[in-house]
């Protein structure tokens, strides 16, 4: 086993091992990827400003996400079919999450469903919610989040119909895996996947098949879902979805500072300032870029959280200083999870916690809530210039 000393390093032996199919499914963005790109380089554009002699004694990462004590501010953000990048990917991600003490979200679009996660976790994790067509349905799931004690209901706002990403039609992504010869030809390189994928707990969609009438193979799956994502919610719908969870409710894919202040006007708990990864609108700005806006226009009246290209510890420092009092992070944990199941998302959860605590300290802070502007430098025009 070479030896793993960031991300990066995940992601290459993640490549190595899981099936190309979904390998493609998490390392692409919608269209030209431009977004998906921008995401990660625009946190480059930021730099930090070095202080010295400084007591670095007694340093902590720990802080509050949503009022919850966390070890330090980096939840796991909701990943669909994340059970098809390891066998049992969101039982094996919620337990690492709760041993390391940072929040896990299950996707809707999880394999492994709300209930097998609860029976397998103690700690209360955060549901995300895609909206459907069928109330009933969705009523059916709010209700499974309240018993199964989710603890935040993160409705995804910015997924009403879906941005085209090429490799997943030409790879035809399905879960499980279609077999074609190409498919097959793949899939006998990646034999450690397969024989533990073998005994999985599960590999269709967890949340759904068994819980909505005629769901019965995936085929059918594949139309029920493309059809029944609702594209009409709109903010009286999402009011209604918080009067019906009635806990704490995080509103995530938020680009704008109006969306920001409709969030805020709601009584949503936070929002994710987020592009979903650059997998929907191709040619927005990075999460990172409209910050500083954000925070502008709502940060004294809701808790914001950011995510979309965090790849390092020095990536979430950036977020918290520029005001962020969360990060999620989406492929930083998946690849950990496809090159070595629970260990990896430990060791990517370690990989970040160290480069955030080293980073802070040699910035001269001690504490992750002392973070601020003070700390970056950050380019005159970085939220860009643009006519309407
Ligand atoms: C493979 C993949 C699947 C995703 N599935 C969902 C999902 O089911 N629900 C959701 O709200 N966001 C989903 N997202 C978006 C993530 O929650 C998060 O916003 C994004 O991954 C952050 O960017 P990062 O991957 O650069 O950290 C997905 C992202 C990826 C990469």
């Amino acid at each position: 086993m070479p030896v793993i000393t960031n991300i990066q390093d995940l992601k290459h032996i993640y490549e190595r091992r899981v099936p190309r199919m979904f390998f493609d499914y998490a390392e692409s963005g919608s269209w030209t990827e431009q977004t998906f790109r921008d995401n990660s380089s625009d946190f480059e554009d930021i730099r930090l400003r070095q202080r010295v002699a400084v007591d670095m004694t007694g340093r902590t990462t720990a802080s509050q996400m949503i009022g919850q004590d966390v070890t330090m501010p980096v939840a796991l953000a909701p990943v669909g079919l994340t059970g098809m990048q390891h066998a049992d990917g969101e039982i094996k991600a919620a337990k690492a999450a709760e041993a390391f003490g940072v929040p896990f979200t299950l996707s809707t679009m999880s394999i492994n469903s709300i209930e097998e996660v609860a029976e397998n976790t103690t700690a209360p994790f955060w549901f995300q919610l895609y909206t459907m067509k069928d109330q009933d349905y969705v009523s059916r799931l709010i209700q499974r989040a309240k018993d199964a004690k989710c603890s935040a209901l993160v409705i995804t706002l910015d997924l009403q119909i879906l941005g085209q990403r090429h490799k997943d039609l030409k790879n035809g992504l399905s879960a499980p895996p279609k077999l074609t010869p190409r498919t097959i030809a793949n899939l006998m390189t990646k034999w450690t996947w397969g024989i533990e994928m073998l005994g999985a707990k599960r590999r269709n969609f967890g949340n759904i098949v068994g819980h909505v009438d005629n769901i019965t193979d995936t085929r059918s799956l594949g139309t029920w879902t493309a059809e029944q994502f609702d594209p009409s919610l709109d903010w009286g719908k999402v009011e209604k979805l918080m009067d019906q969870w009635g806990g704490k409710v995080i509103l995530k894919g938020i680009l704008d500072s109006e969306d920001a202040k409709m969030a805020a006007k709601l009584g949503a708990d936070a929002i994710v300032v987020s592009n979903h990864g650059g997998r929907q609108l191709d040619g927005a700005l990075s999460s990172i870029r409209v910050l500083p806006e954000i925070m502008d226009a709502v940060g004294n009246d809701i808790e914001v959280h950011l995510d979309s290209g965090i790849r390092s510890g020095q990536d979430v420092l950036k977020a918290l200083a520029l005001g962020a009092k969360g990060t999620f992070i989406g492929r930083a944990f998946v690849y950990g999870l496809g090159a070595m199941g629970q260990k990896g998302v430990t060791t990517a959860l370690e990989i970040i916690q160290k480069e955030l605590d080293t980073t802070m300290a040699l910035c001269g802070e001690r504490n992750v809530s002392d973070l601020g502007r003070h700390n970056l430098l950050v380019p005159k025009d970085f939220g860009g210039s643009w006519t309407d």
